[in-house]
């Protein structure tokens, strides 16, 4: 991201001395009612470490502060350094992840540490520049600013959700914070404020601010430090603020997840291939079974799909479709197994919802037994094409694989 040019203060809608008092309101508000405790936290060090702030940024990221306390600590305990985190198989790693989702995350934690690891072998060091951390996978601009600011104690400005919330309420910024004109502005204003010595008490503060007090819903108003110069708050308008445009309605896909099961109640596994929805994860053989617009489903005026929209008989293959899914789809159709819901009417009803960046997800869990001949024709298609699979009890994959949410879901009903 390259840095904002100078804008005039007068164009923040805010005085000179509004735009001074910001830092110090903010840093003695911090200081005696701020959270000091949290185990990423590196303003009571004078050396900080960058791997834990580069860790904690990432996995706050998309998830608040109360999630991510007992997954940080066990990264920690597991991977102490960057290098540990390098050296990890993926598999730990998403073991390590599961349950916070958007595991392109993870993914670009893991990328990230190797990437950390090579500079730190060949430098010496972490990055010490905000291009340097920027070439990180997964490092934002604003995240990049965090770590230069928090960890490693240089100058950084963050921008990120929470700051262009408190910013747009402060200063009544109108425009859509999803356009690059308003985010410009946002980062002229985020630097304009930022204190060029301590920009990392300044970060943690206006993080913290923004995560307690000036949150999206319920403001807490009168506790905020910078109420006096609120603009918004003077006007009553807090709610009004950030302006953002209303989103698309996301469409909806509809999938069987197949437990093909054997005589001893083991369930077939597969690890999906790194690109695409739960690269790398292992989940449950699916049939991409109908799509679905949204609008569509807005016709039947109700929020689910009814049961049947959901044709598990279609065969449909989606470019999302592996190839271990397609051997499958064709071995059941060979020999005639039809896989049946779960015998679970409330289920049928309303198949398993998970929502993901682009998509609504219907999981419509479907069950068929397998015999030994069976599997051991299905064992020889799948090792014949390369394809990693497992079979385990529920427990046991639960236990050891590393299931994405919407896999637990299934299994657990
Ligand atoms: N959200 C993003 N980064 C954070 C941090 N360091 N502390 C609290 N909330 C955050």
């Amino acid at each position: 991201m390259t840095q904002p040019t100078a804008i005039p203060d007068t164009q923040f809608f805010q005085s000179a001395n509004s735009l001074n008092t910001f830092a110090p309101r903010l840093l003695d508000w911090f200081e005696t009612d701020g959270r000091h405790d949290l185990p990423w936290q590196q303003h009571q060090t004078d050396t900080p470490n960058p791997y834990i702030v580069w860790l904690s940024e990432v996995m706050l990221q998309q998830t608040q502060v109360k999630t991510v306390l007992p997954y940080f600590a066990r990264f920690m305990d597991s991977f102490p350094t960057v290098q540990d985190l390098a050296a990890a198989d993926w598999e730990v790693i998403a073991e390590h992840w599961a349950g916070m989702g958007y595991y392109a995350r993870a993914r670009n934690l893991h990328k990230g540490a190797k990437q950390l690891a090579e500079i730190i072998d060949e430098t010496g060091s972490f990055p010490q520049t905000l291009a340097g951390w920027e070439a990180i996978s997964g490092v934002g601009p604003s995240t990049a600013g965090a770590i230069m600011a928090m960890g490693l104690h240089k100058y950084g400005v963050i921008c990120d959700g929470n700051v262009k919330r408190v910013l747009t309420r402060w200063a009544t910024i109108d425009g859509d914070i999803t356009k690059s004109a308003t985010t410009k502005e946002l980062w002229a204003l985020a630097e304009r404020l930022t204190p060029k010595d301590n920009s990392g008490l300044f970060a943690q503060a206006m993080m913290d601010m923004g995560a307690t007090l000036c949150v999206r819903r319920n403001p807490n108003c009168q506790l905020c430090p910078l109420k006096a110069n609120c603009i918004a708050h003077a006007q009553g308008r807090e709610m009004d603020y950030p302006v953002k445009a209303k989103k698309k309605p996301k469409p909806s896909k509809f999938s069987n997840a197949l437990i093909i099961e054997n005589a001893q109640g083991d369930i077939l596994w597969l690890q999906r291939p790194d690109n695409g929805i739960w690269g790398g994860l292992w989940s449950l053989p699916l049939q991409f079974v109908q799509k679905l617009e949204a609008s569509d489903l807005a016709k039947t005026s109700e929020e689910q799909p009814k049961k049947s929209q959901v044709r598990s008989n279609e065969k449909v293959y989606e470019s999302e479709f592996t190839t271990a899914e397609q051997i499958i789809n064709d071995w059941l159709i060979e020999n005639n197994l039809v896989a049946k819901p779960v015998s679970n009417t409330l289920l049928e009803d309303a198949p398993i919802k998970h929502s993901l960046t682009h998509f609504h997800w219907y999981l419509q869990p479907q069950r068929v037994v397998v015999d030994n001949k069976q599997i051991a024709e299905l064992k020889d298609k799948l090792n014949a094409a390369d394809i990693e699979f497992k079979w385990l009890g529920q427990q046991k994959a639960r236990d050891s694989l590393g299931l994405p949410r919407a896999m637990i879901k299934i299994i657990e009903v």
